[in-house]
């Protein structure tokens, strides 16, 4: 196998090499892409920083060139980004909500060549990548809607002539950093809920896929700016880990959303936490479907499918863990596996193709790494194993028998499309080895049982934040509250009432009477 260095000072491809300049991917130029593009918005692009070549999976050739922010040019749009706040925040909120009401319509407008970069870039099939901005547009409507509805409560006093009531504000600045992973709908679902309870909002994307960050914020600009608004409102920086830290320790940015792994997102919560910040976390995951002897087959074989091999194993609601009960596990495990031969592989912007490549050459150093960690520990591989004869970086979905539940692979979130499959016999052992990982995102059962649904979703049941009956663990709505527990971070995201993350509440007492009664019945006199 070959190696591409991802570094840019001993590898910048001439010009012609760049995808951009062959026709096949002209339609890149519909996104406002070129050979260089810049790295950051603030009302003005910009980007005197490092050069990044970004790199398509598929194949490991160049796309096209951004350059990111200098630390200069991050405080200045951390500065403007301030300044563009002054207007947002006093901009009514259903008014806030008509502007991302626009954005809803622009990413619909660009819905497929949007979706095809992201293919491109990240790698994920196409249907996926379109799937993702359709959750920014899915949230973007939410959020119009959240803009007339949302408010606190007017609470009883029990003092005479006095009102008790709660004020939500906005918090202020809002940093957004994401992942490689959903480039997109991470990005949508925190812009879209930010803006209309009046916050501005700073983007840093993942470094691999800085193209998909540029072309998202061009979407958003050329709203904001048909409106008259400042740009600034949606400012953009991208970069690595300079920025995330500067963003982490940066007291003028209210609210740190962070979106990766455990491992960084424990330093940007520790960062963010010294200077008494706000931070939302949507870390790791260790996701379980458990199938009781009483399961439909017919709908976890295909929900099975599609959670531990769809986007390749690359979302944190992958299902890592199927956990089998003794009577059903040898012909669930051969119809899985008859199910895994039959994905078909190929481009990932091909239609027909349901699997593409992992994200980068580490993913591949790393699935080769577990799959000899999980042989050494007992596993069987049943099925995959394989980094595949053919460019770019794709690996064969792999199904591992035999660990043991509390194997030390089997509890790491390796982000790569590797099941483990586990043996139970009942339904308490099922229920503690789900909860039995550091990571607490989403989990699934398959049964009919009334009694064991309501024991799942209750105190003794599972852990997560995401907790299913009959559907795979990954793919979740927009409607509901996104995130998980424990080292997944403790966030949430998009829909229900997450728009409380992005505003301060303040409890709020007016005496309209006379008189000075204390509360508790206090005579001060
Ligand atoms: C992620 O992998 O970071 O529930 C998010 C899902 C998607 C979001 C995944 N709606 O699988």
């Amino acid at each position: 196998h070959w190696r591409m260095s991802r570094s840019p000072k001993w590898n910048l491809p001439a010009m012609s090499t760049l995808l951009i300049n062959q026709p096949k991917y002209a339609w890149l130029k519909e996104l406002g892409l070129s050979e260089d593009n810049d790295g950051v918005y603030n009302g003005n692009w910009g980007g005197k920083g490092e050069v990044i070549t970004s790199y398509c999976p598929a194949n490991n050739e160049p796309i096209a060139r951004v350059r990111q922010a200098t630390m200069a040019e991050y405080e200045e749009t951390v500065q403007k980004s301030r300044d563009a706040w002054k207007v947002w925040a006093d901009i009514p909120a259903p008014k806030r909500g008509e502007i991302v009401r626009q954005i809803g319509d622009a990413l619909r407008k660009k819905i497929k060549v949007l979706g095809s970069l992201v293919s491109l870039e990240m790698g994920k099939i196409y249907v996926e990548g379109v799937g993702e901005v359709q959750e920014y547009v899915d949230v973007c409507d939410y959020a119009v809607g959240l803009s007339r509805m949302i408010g606190g409560p007017v609470l009883p006093s029990e003092r005479p002539g006095h009102a008790l009531i709660e004020m939500w504000n906005p918090v202020g600045l809002v940093g957004i950093i994401t992942a490689f992973n959903f480039p997109v709908a991470v990005y949508g679902w925190n812009n879209a809920i930010a803006l209309i309870c009046g916050n501005v909002c700073l983007w840093k994307g993942a470094p691999t896929t800085p193209l998909t960050s540029v072309a998202v914020t061009k979407i958003v600009a050329e709203v904001l700016e048909q409106n008259n608004l400042p740009g600034a409102i949606c400012s953009m920086t991208c970069g690595g880990a300079d920025i995330g830290t500067a963003m982490s320790k940066d007291e003028r940015v209210d609210l740190v959303s962070f979106t990766g792994s455990t491992q960084v997102g424990k330093m940007v919560a520790m960062m963010v936490q010294e200077r008494f910040g706000r931070n939302l976390l949507e870390l790791g995951g260790n996701n379980a479907i458990i199938v009781f002897e009483d399961a439909d087959l017919n709908l976890v074989v295909p929900s099975a499918v599609f959670a531990s091999v769809g986007t390749a194993g690359q979302r944190c609601t992958t299902t890592r863990r199927l956990m089998l009960h003794g009577s059903i596990h040898d012909v669930v495990v051969e119809r899985v596996a008859k199910a895994y031969k039959q994905v078909r592989i190929g481009d990932p912007w091909d239609p027909s193709t349901m699997y593409g490549p992992l994200h980068t050459k580490q993913a591949v150093d790393q699935y080769l790494a577990a799959i000899e960690q999980a042989k050494q520990q007992g596993g069987t591989v049943v099925c995959g194993g394989k980094v595949m004869e053919r460019p770019g970086n794709y690996v064969e979905p792999t199904i591992i028998t035999g660990l043991a539940h509390d194997a030390p692979i089997v509890h790491t979130e390796t982000f790569v499309p590797i099941l483990y499959v586990l043996k139970f016999q009942t339904e308490e052992e099922a229920f503690a080895w789900n909860n039995e990982v550091k990571q607490g995102l989403s989990s699934s059962i398959f049964t009919k049982d009334m009694g064991r649904v309501f024991r799942w979703l209750g105190p003794k049941g599972s852990d997560c934040g995401i907790v299913n009956v009959n559907i795979p663990t990954s793919g979740a709505e927009i409607g509901g509250a996104f995130g998980g527990e424990k080292h997944t971070g403790g966030g949430r995201e998009s829909g229900s009432d997450s728009w409380k993350q992005y505003m301060r509440r303040s409890t709020c007492t007016i005496n309209y009477s006379k008189d000075l009664p204390l509360a508790q019945g206090i005579k001060f006199e």
